[in-house]
């Protein structure tokens, strides 16, 4: 991991470099309503842009006394120096935040955070998204096709007014299966009903990456667990520093204490103490890998 401001990534610094206080500020260059409560920002942050990778992702403050809240880096483009977010409208910061448009500025954007995910050529994956986890999964999707793997995506929505990302998820995989809980666009039932319709048919999978809503995650972890596939899903506690020093983002996994290395994440209990959570500590044996 990169070490940053308090221990991961970089800060996009403008402003006085002889000796005054640096302040950062990252324009917004655009913004879309992609669903309901689903918007997509396009920031300004080259530094960030040059080293992130698939599955990290960036802490952003809006205003000089705001909260400090984690959003994956969904897409980036090191030539242009931009990244791209996906947030949902929950609380105070992200409707803060969507209230802002293309031109105005967030005040400090600190990142790459979080390990990046394990990328490598596995061979036929499923990548499967639930609402805004869809915004999570693609550049998953995208970074698994681009090291050769043959990508099935299969993505889901309460409704089709709510299914984000179609278009960019057909792009970057060798199949796409489009669920809505109502029936109102593709398949009529949850995306799980489709993975198992594709083991049921004899399909060889060899790794499942699976983002959503928990109880979407603890369905499909269960459904693949009885034939051995490797399940990768993202978790995402309420974070404080985000960089792997305060222990705040730990969750229990089957009763044991745990590590969130950033969401879709090993965890293991290291010996003589606890390990930080969202980042790991140099020795321990595993940390940085994924796991099921
Ligand atoms: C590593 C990481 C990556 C994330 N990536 C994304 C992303 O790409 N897109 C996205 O929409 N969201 C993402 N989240 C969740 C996002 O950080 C929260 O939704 C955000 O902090 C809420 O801030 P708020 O001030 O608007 O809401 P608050 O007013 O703080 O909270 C509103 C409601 O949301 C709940 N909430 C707050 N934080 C979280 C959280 N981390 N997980 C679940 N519920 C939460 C609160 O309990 C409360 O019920 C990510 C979280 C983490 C830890
Ligand atoms: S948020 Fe502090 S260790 Fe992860």
């Amino acid at each position: 991991m990169q070490a940053a401001a308090a221990g991961g990534g970089a800060r996009e610094s403008l402003g006085n470099k002889a000796g005054g206080e640096r302040k950062t500020v990252n324009r917004i260059l655009e913004k879309q309503d992609l669903s309901e409560n689903v918007v997509r920002m396009v920031l300004e942050a080259p530094a960030i842009a040059r080293k992130r990778r698939a599955g990290q992702f960036i802490v952003l403050k809006i205003g000089e006394t705001g909260e400090r809240i984690p959003l994956t880096i969904v897409d980036s483009d090191a030539e242009k120096g931009t990244i791209t977010i996906i947030f949902q409208v929950v609380g105070k910061t992200t409707t803060v935040l969507a209230k802002l448009n293309a031109g105005d500025s967030v005040n400090d954007v600190q990142g790459p955070l979080g390990n990046p995910t394990e990328i490598e050529n596995f061979g036929r994956v499923v990548c499967i998204g639930g609402g805004v986890g869809v915004g999570v999964v693609y550049p998953l999707a995208a970074a698994l096709k681009k090291a050769g793997n043959t990508v099935t995506s299969i993505i889901g929505a309460r409704t089709k007014e709510l299914l984000i990302l179609e278009k960019e998820m057909k792009e970057v995989s060798d199949r796409l299966i489009v669920a809505t809980d109502d029936g109102s666009y593709g398949f009529h039932g949850f995306v799980s009903a489709i993975l198992q319709n594709l083991i049921d048919a004899g399909e060889t999978i060899d790794r499942v990456y699976a983002i959503g809503p928990v109880p979407m995650m603890r369905v499909l972890a269960d459904l693949t667990r009885p034939y051995g596939i490797k399940t990768i899903v993202s978790l995402n506690p309420i974070m404080v520093d985000a960089t792997g020093m305060c222990g705040a983002c730990r969750v229990s996994v089957g009763g044991e204490d745990e590590i969130h290395l950033r969401g879709r994440t090993r965890v293991r209990r290291p010996r003589g103490g606890f390990q930080p959570p969202c980042e790991p500590a140099p020795n321990v044996p595993g940390a940085g890998k994924t796991n099921t």
